[in-house]
Formats: structure tokens, sequence, C-alpha cells
């Protein structure tokens, strides 16, 4: 088994970054500038807006935030996403989901100038996406690709079983694993919680990618020996053991999947790693004007 390091390459992948930023910085005088929206307090959504703020600082983007209780209304958040669509010192909006009940996450995505949507859900973005056009490509599938270029993984031909259809990971990933890209060029799978028999399909993935939010969903019974496991979860326990109060747990059982896979990525220090970094790929490309 050998470890894909999200520790590792996303570390290495921001020093590229960072280099190009100081780039654009010395021809242009402005930095690339990613502004983000959190709205409510969700510990989970805290943790992961403060890391991409951070990471922002890190690489040498500005980087702003709008914090807002979770009383603001639906049509004062799209006004004010508005207001950043037309703000030319901008390169990038996200807003972190979820939203509450009563604001729509679809409208507010809908909202986002697809030119500023470095979470790359736009419809616009998606279609293109699909269509093998340039665009902003969804933060966790694109960190994913970025991990297995890295390691040189060749993955044309294989039988990819992407675990999960959401918006964010699921569906965009198993569209990108089938384009005639590479990575890609796989015949995919996708599961969700409809499928019958999950493991009759996981057990025969070459690659398999599990994107379904439950601790320990995978066990090592439903892995083919020899494969590639890429584990988006990102399950919070409280506990007493870490400095945050809290524990990271994947959708794989780490320890006894290790074993018997060829590659594997550890939760911490794998997929989520890498979002960053597919984050601030997007706004550097925005800053770039490399897609539109
Ligand atoms: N919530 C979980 N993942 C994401 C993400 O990649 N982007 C945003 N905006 N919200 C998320």
């Amino acid at each position: 088994m050998q470890l894909l390091d999200g520790k590792f390459v996303s570390e290495k992948l921001k020093q590229q970054i960072a280099i190009e930023a100081a780039e654009i910085l010395d021809k242009t005088g402005r930095k690339p500038h990613l502004v983000a929206i959190l709205v409510g307090h969700d510990g989970g959504s805290e943790t992961y807006v403060a890391s991409k703020i951070k990471n922002c600082e890190k690489v040498g983007f500005n980087s702003t935030l709008y914090r807002y209780e979770s009383s603001i209304t639906e049509d004062e958040l799209l006004k004010k996403i508005d207001e950043i669509n037309q703000d030319p010192e901008t390169d990038g909006i996200l807003v972190q989901l979820p939203l509450p009940k009563h604001i729509s996450a679809d409208k507010v995505t809908e909202k986002i100038s697809p030119e500023k949507d470095v979470d790359g859900f736009h419809p616009v973005n998606l279609g293109r996406m699909q269509r093998n056009l340039p665009s902003f490509l969804p933060a966790t599938p694109y960190g994913i690709l970025l991990m297995l270029q890295e390691y040189g993984i060749d993955t044309s031909g294989k039988h990819c079983v992407v675990i999960g259809r959401s918006n964010i990971v699921g569906s965009p990933m198993s569209i990108l694993m089938a384009r005639n890209t590479n990575p890609g060029n796989c015949t995919v799978t996708i599961c969700h919680s409809k499928t019958p028999d999950i493991k009759k399909f996981s057990l025969d993935a070459d690659i398999l990618i599990v994107a379904i939010g439950k601790k320990n969903f995978v066990t090592a019974d439903m892995v083919k020996e020899g494969a590639i496991v890429i584990d988006v979860g990102m399950n919070r326990e409280i506990s007493t053991e870490t400095k945050s109060g809290y524990k990271l747990y994947g959708d794989v059982d780490f320890e006894n999947v290790a074993p018997k896979a060829s590659w594997i990525t550890p939760v911490p220090g794998g997929v989520g790693l890498m979002t960053i970094v597919g984050l601030l790929k997007n706004t550097l490309a925005s800053a770039k004007k490399e897609i539109y």
C-alpha cells in the first residue's frame, strides 16, 4: 500500500501557486482576490472557511470574509452577491454550503457570476465541464484529479466506482472520470442511497471514490485487492484527544482497507487539503483570465 499524501502534494502545489501569485502582483500590482461568504455558525463550515482564508494568505492572495447571521434573508444575500459580482477587485466568490433552510442554495449558486464561480457549482460551469470546455472545476473533484496526476496514476480504461451523487463531489467527479481526458477515460459507475447492493459494484472498482458522508462506510470486504481508494469523508466527531475538540473520520475504514489497496488517501491529510488547492488554482486561473 502506498499513501496518496495530501499534505505533501498540497504543500508542493501551493508553493507553485505562490510563485504565480507573486508574478501576477509584479505584473499587475494586484493580488488574486477571493471573497468568501459564511452564513450562520455551523462548526464544520467555520473550520473550512477559516482554512480557505488562511491558505489564501499563505500563497499571497487577498481574501475577504463576509459573515452573516442565519437571520439574513435570501434577498439580502442575493443582493450582496450581485454587488461582489460587479466588483472588479474580486476574482473569485464562494458561498460556503450548507445554507440555512430559508435560503435556496440553487438560487445562490446561480446568482454568482460564472466568471467568478471558483467553486465551479454554477450550471454554466458544470455544463462547460461536461462538454470539456474551459471551466472552473468543483474544488474537491479538481483536487482529486490533481492528486492522481501528481502521483502519475494512469486511470485510462479503469473501472471507477463513485459512491455518492452530491452536487459538490459525487456527481461532478463521475463526469470528470468519464471524460476523454487524463486523468479520466474511466468506465464509471455511480452508487448512491438507493443502490441495493453497493458491495457488488465496489468490489469491481479499480478506483473507488467514496463521498457518502458516513464514517467507516467502506469496509475491507467491499474493496478489491490492489484498488485505488480515495476517501472524501469529513465526518467530525467530538473528541478529547485533539486540541480542536474534534476528530475527523473518513468514509473508509482505513485501518482494514489500507492493506488491500494499492494507493489510498488518509483522513485527515488527504482529499480535504487538496480541495483547498483546487479552490486556490481556480482563483488563480480567474485572476489570469484563463477560463473566461
Ligand atoms: N461545503 C462543502 N464543501 C464545499 C465546497 O467545496 N464549497 C462550498 N462553497 N461549500 C462547501
